[in-house]
């Protein structure tokens, strides 16, 4: 079926839908909103839905389907979303400012449950803190869930942290707070004790076509053929045989993580109010977990499809419709060329910047700068209106995802240096300050991720073992260095939570057997009331990481040359030393040097600035102004924020 008048048919497809009912009980001025935004939406949403279900026989029976799962979902929507809705219209680049700060957290390591991380709030205002992702909290499995990534039922709080009121509620409270909420959005796969695998499994060929379930090894092998291994460690190959109906289940990540079928449109339909229901707790944004695998494609490794993308531009008309105050944020571990195709205004409006972290780690390990800064210069740069959420650690491991033709160029083979890093970060090699866990070893290519907290990884554990202060003073160099340029590289700075104070690998895990063969759990680590007290003292390590980071949060948000502006990667002429500048419209300049060797460097200022006689200030030390034709002089592990006057 080919359709010529996108518009035209769009328009004509409209107006055959009857979704009155589904609206009823609203006022006039709310249905107005409403049909408005469906008209406005509607064509893009339309041409997306047809480009992907378009050839099936009842394509229209979906599409009507969906229209009705809109209104209720916009229906659900309470009075107070409503009018965020309106606002953040007004104001749809909110996140681009420099008052942004994420954290993430775990509400039981954080908090214990929800109701309690309502007291935390405070403490996260003292941060700073204007961004809270909740790591899933949804009803998941007993034992082994992955973290809550295998969701049993999205309406669902885990019963351990509360329940759906307390949720609204903490909701309620960050927003007065000034702290948007993010959840995830768990969309690839659901656990296998999800009401619809569970209706599968029983042998309801509706709920089977929600999966991808195979009766012949040769259909799987066909795919398999072309996939690689996300958790090898745990199960080879991507597919688990299901005892009860004797299938072959897809599974990309664990056996108990069954993925979903968008080539069935009931299952976009169904996720979209699944979608509409966590939107309508009061999120301000969703994390797109794992949206690289959504769809399958015989012969392809099914990663970053075309496909793929027209799914998520589908699910963002659809909020645009139904609840435009959120926004999408893309979790993808790929290839850099790859993670950026997600970013666009219609797509995800944010990103995390998984290159930026890699690289960050790379150049602390080599003290060299040369792959961050040609990797920068090629990825950085993407939509004005779209952001990186950039991070130095989350709740999962570190995987080397550089390009390797850039490493190339360099002269750097990527293989023999990701296996140098990999050596370096698990502390199998000599020298190293870094002490990690390796992660999912590959039995057949070698290949491993590493995990630890940030501080572990930072050399602070080593550190504190060995007493040195010398060496506790450079650990806590590396981790404000670290923090420093997510804080000031152009987007939102992501927190993980406990990373704030330093704390080191929590190795309790090796004794829980539901955790024991996941070492990622080795950087998932519970925040205790001592700890926060102990930031108080400032005789103590955390207090010292806290401190630093605190400064240059309150820097970064008096400044507006740490939101809305543009970032410029550029050459330093010194190997070990990156540097890159902010620039805005009213031409506001900041220039950061990150010295990433324990040696004192130094930068001709001449390479940096144009304009001979200007004068700048470093807002990291208080100096006085000087003059730009002169060195610079890094001591090691310095970073200055000069701040043009
Ligand atoms: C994401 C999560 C990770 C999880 C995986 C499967 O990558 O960050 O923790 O294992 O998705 O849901
Ligand atoms: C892989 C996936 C990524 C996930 C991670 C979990 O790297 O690409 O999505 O976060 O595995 O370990």
């Amino acid at each position: 079926m080919i359709v010529e008048n996108v518009e035209k048919a769009a328009k004509l497809s409209l107006s055959r839908i009857d979704y009155s009912a589904e609206l009823k009980g609203l006022s006039d001025q709310e249905k107005k909103v409403f049909v408005q935004r469906l008209e406005q939406n509607f064509a893009g949403l339309f041409t997306l839905y047809h480009q992907i279900y378009g050839a099936q026989y009842d394509f229209f029976y979906h599409l009507q389907q969906l229209v009705l799962v809109l209104a209720s979902g916009y229906k659900s929507r309470s009075a107070a979303l409503k009018k965020l809705d309106l606002e953040r219209q007004k104001n749809p680049h909110w996140y681009l400012s420099e008052d942004m700060l994420g954290m993430a957290c775990y509400v039981d390591l954080f908090a214990g449950d929800l109701k309690k991380l309502r007291q935390r709030i405070p403490y996260l205002k003292q941060l700073g803190i204007t961004y809270l992702h909740l790591m899933p909290l949804y009803s998941s499995p007993e034992g082994d869930s992955d973290g809550g990534y295998a969701v049993s039922d999205y309406r669902k709080v885990d019963p351990k942290l509360g329940s759906t009121k307390d949720l609204k509620a903490l909701a309620q409270e960050l927003d007065k707070a000034g702290i948007s909420l993010v959840l995830d959005f768990v969309f690839n796969h659901t656990s296998d004790e999800h009401e619809w695998a569970k209706l599968a499994k029983s042998g309801d060929e509706k709920y089977q076509q929600f999966y991808y379930m195979f009766n012949e090894r040769h259909k799987v092998d066909a795919y398999e053929q072309h996939l690689r291994e996300i958790f090898p460690q745990v199960r080879r190959g991507n597919f688990s045989c299901n005892e009860e109906t004797q299938t072959w289940v897809w599974t990309t990540f664990n056996s108990f993580q069954w993925d979903l079928n968008y080539s069935n449109p009931e299952v976009f339909n169904a996720i979209t109010d699944e979608m509409l229901y966590l939107a309508n707790l009061g999120c301000g944004g969703l994390r797109l977990d794992a949206l690289a695998f959504i769809w399958k494609e015989l012969g392809t490794n099914c990663e970053n499809q075309p496909k793929a993308h027209a799914l998520i531009q589908a699910f963002n008309a659809c909020l645009k419709i139904s609840a435009p105050a959120v926004v999408f944020k893309s979790e993808a571990i790929v290839h850099p060329d790859e993670v950026n195709k997600y970013i666009a205004p219609e797509e995800c409006q944010l990103s995390y910047n998984p290159l930026l972290m890699a690289l960050l780690w790379n150049s602390l390990a080599t003290r060299k700068t040369r792959l961050l800064t040609a990797s920068m210069q090629k990825s950085f740069s993407i939509d004005p209106h779209c952001a990186w959420v950039n991070y130095v650690r989350c709740h999962d491991d570190i995987g080397w995802t550089f390009d390797d033709a850039v490493a190339g160029q360099l002269g750097i083979n990527g293989h023999d240096h990701r296996y140098f890093l990999n050596q370096f970060y698990v502390d199998r090699f000599e020298g190293s300050f870094a002490k990690g866990v390796a992660f999912q070893e590959n039995p057949s290519n070698g290949d491993c991720r590493v995990c630890g907290s940030l501080a572990s990884l930072a050399g602070l554990e080593k550190a504190l073992e060995s007493g040195d202060e010398h060496a506790i003073q450079t650990a806590i160099d590396r981790i404000l260095l670290l923090h420093s340029v997510i804080l000031s590289i152009g987007g939102i700075p992501l927190l993980f939570s406990g990373d704030e104070l330093g704390l080191l690998n929590d190795y309790s895990y090796e004794q829980d057997n539901s955790k024991a063969h996941d070492a990622r759990w080795v950087n998932r680590i519970a925040l205790t009331d001592q700890d926060i007290e102990a930031a108080q003292d400032s005789s103590t390590v955390s207090h010292r990481i806290l401190q630093g980071i605190s400064q240059m949060v309150q820097i970064r948000k008096s400044l507006p040359v740490f939101g809305v502006a543009r970032t410029e990667i550029l050459e330093s002429g010194n190997q070990h030393v990156f540097v890159y500048k902010r620039i805005n419209e009213h031409g506001d300049e900041l220039l950061a040097l990150v010295n990433f060797s324990e040696y004192a460097q130094s930068v001709n200022s001449q390479y940096l600035y144009q304009g001979e006689g200007k004068t700048y200030r470093d807002l990291l030390a208080d100096n006085a102004e000087q003059k730009v034709n002169c060195w610079l002089n890094l001591e090691p592990y310095q970073v200055m924020w000069l701040k043009l006057e």
